[in-house]
């Protein structure tokens, strides 16, 4: 069954250079930035990435209307983007990703000229923050509103220099300690006099998020750190017409838990446990090694199990949920790291079962071509007169954003059903819901 087709919003064209923001130019980053010139370059395709190999149908099953969705809406032709961004280390983009180890030897001699071009600004940091890493780049003011227009003219400057049509914030750094939103987070105003005095509360991933809202560029937050998700900025992002979206991508185990969990209810399949466990150790492990880095990971990573199985509809399946997430810096694994889940499910009659996944993946491979789309959809959100928080981004996150009050969805075939479907309403096709009736009428 299809819903009425609308107007549709009148999309400004994707005309001009995009500049993508990054701080943190770490594994993730450098691993999203060589493959976008991999492709460009036809060394690689794009593998993992909905906005280039994604498809969107469209009308009836019937009317085989199937068009990639980067024909259906106007997107940002890769050959358009440029990279910028801030990281405490003074690596450029090819040493960084050496450093990484992600990426093969001959990928990055083919890709090292440009890779080289790519250079990191000072950072805004603070160690308070961060607390396994030493800034050597790091930006020096006498307040932290200093510190954000020291960001708002490195931001500037790129933009000139590149002859920039528009621009997008990711943020790709390390995760932050775990807070919760405090007076200082609760309006515009509060936040602007924190920055004045230079309230404790704000890390520098606000400030980033900060100067982006506050000139209109769109930002997404790719760790699972309260960045943008404070009262205050989802508060600018509304004034400036800025979409927003986070928290934390949604990559390895995460992404197979809200693959699996949602086939297990729908089965009605009832579960008394689930154990995750992790060892990795590229420098995103080093950070998560600190215990507060860690809690605010682990936060991040319980939610979604208790949103998907719904336990106060469910109590006789899910009631009783033992759920343990860890994680284990562990140097030899370096950035392929391994996921153990251990899955204690019942069925018919109360019989217990088990499930046991071992997922050896290599994180910033997933994590990559979720930059790249949430930088693709984020413009398009804004060039179709889209701002707060996107929740059909959430496809993308471990921890979405919501409106207040309103829990986050966290199935991926739901996550995905909704962006696909806000792509239909952008461009005025009929919404699927796939209720079918009409083709046995
Ligand atoms: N790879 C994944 O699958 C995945 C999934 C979900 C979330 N994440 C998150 O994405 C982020 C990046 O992951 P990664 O593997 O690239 O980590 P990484 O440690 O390789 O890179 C992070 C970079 O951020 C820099 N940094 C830290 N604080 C900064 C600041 N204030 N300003 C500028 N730069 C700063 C660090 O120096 C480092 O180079 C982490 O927060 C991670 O938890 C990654």
């Amino acid at each position: 069954m299809t819903t009425a087709a609308g107007a549709g919003r009148p999309i400004k064209p994707a005309e001009g250079k995009l500049g993508v923001l990054l701080p943190g130019m770490g594994a993730v980053a450098t691993t999203f930035i060589a493959g976008v010139e991999a492709i460009r370059k036809g060394l690689s395709r794009p593998i993992g990435s909905l906005t280039q190999m994604g498809t969107v149908r469209l009308g009836k099953r019937t009317e085989n209307r199937c068009p990639r969705i980067a024909d259906f809406v106007r997107l940002a032709s890769l050959d358009d983007v440029v990279f910028g961004g801030w990281d405490i280390y003074r690596d450029n983009a090819y040493e960084a990703a050496k450093k990484a180890g992600v990426l093969s030897e001959g990928h990055l001699a083919a890709l090292r000229p440009f890779l080289e071009t790519v250079k990191p600004w000072p950072a805004v940091f603070d160690p308070s923050y961060v607390k396994k890493l030493q800034g050597e780049s790091v930006k020096k003011g006498r307040n932290k509103r200093d510190l954000a227009e020291q960001v708002s003219a490195d931001i500037e400057g790129f933009k000139k220099a590149h002859g920039l049509a528009r621009l997008v914030m990711i943020w790709c750094g390390s995760t932050e300690v775990y807070r919760e939103a405090a007076e200082v987070h609760a309006t515009v105003e509060k936040f602007e006099r924190g920055l004045e005095e230079s309230s404790q509360d704000i890390p520098p991933s606000m400030i980033y998020a900060y100067c982006a809202i506050k000139a209109g560029i769109p930002y997404a937050n790719g760790a699972p750190n309260l960045s943008a998700d404070v009262p205050a900025l989802i508060e600018l992002a509304r004034k400036t017409g800025v979409p927003i979206g986070g928290k934390d991508f949604k990559t390895g185990q995460t992404l197979m838990k809200t693959i699996l969990a949602p086939g297990f209810k729908a089965r009605l399949l009832g579960m008394n446990g689930w154990y995750s466990t992790n060892i990795l150790g590229n420098r995103d492990g080093e950070v998560l090694d600190d215990p507060e880095s860690f809690k605010t990971k682990e936060v991040s990573k319980l939610g979604v199990l208790e949103h998907i199985l719904q336990p106060h509809l469910y109590p006789d399946l899910y009631g009783k949920i033992h759920h343990v997430v860890r994680i284990n810096y562990y140097p030899p694994r370096g950035d392929n790291k391994e996921g153990w889940d251990n899955i204690d499910i019942f069925g018919w009659m109360g019989y217990p079962m088990q499930i046991k996944v071992d997922f050896l993946c290599r994180d910033s491979i997933l994590a990559a071509p979720i930059v790249l789309d949430l930088a693709l959809f984020l413009d398009l959100a804004s060039r179709a007169g889209m701002s707060g928080i996107q929740e059909w981004l959430s496809f993308y996150f471990k921890s979405p954003m919501t409106a207040p009050g309103l829990y986050p969805e966290h199935d991926l075939f739901i996550q995905l059903m909704k962006l696909k479907n806000t792509l239909r309403h952008l461009k005025g096709e009929e919404l699927i819901t796939h209720l079918g009736l009409e083709y046995y009428d």
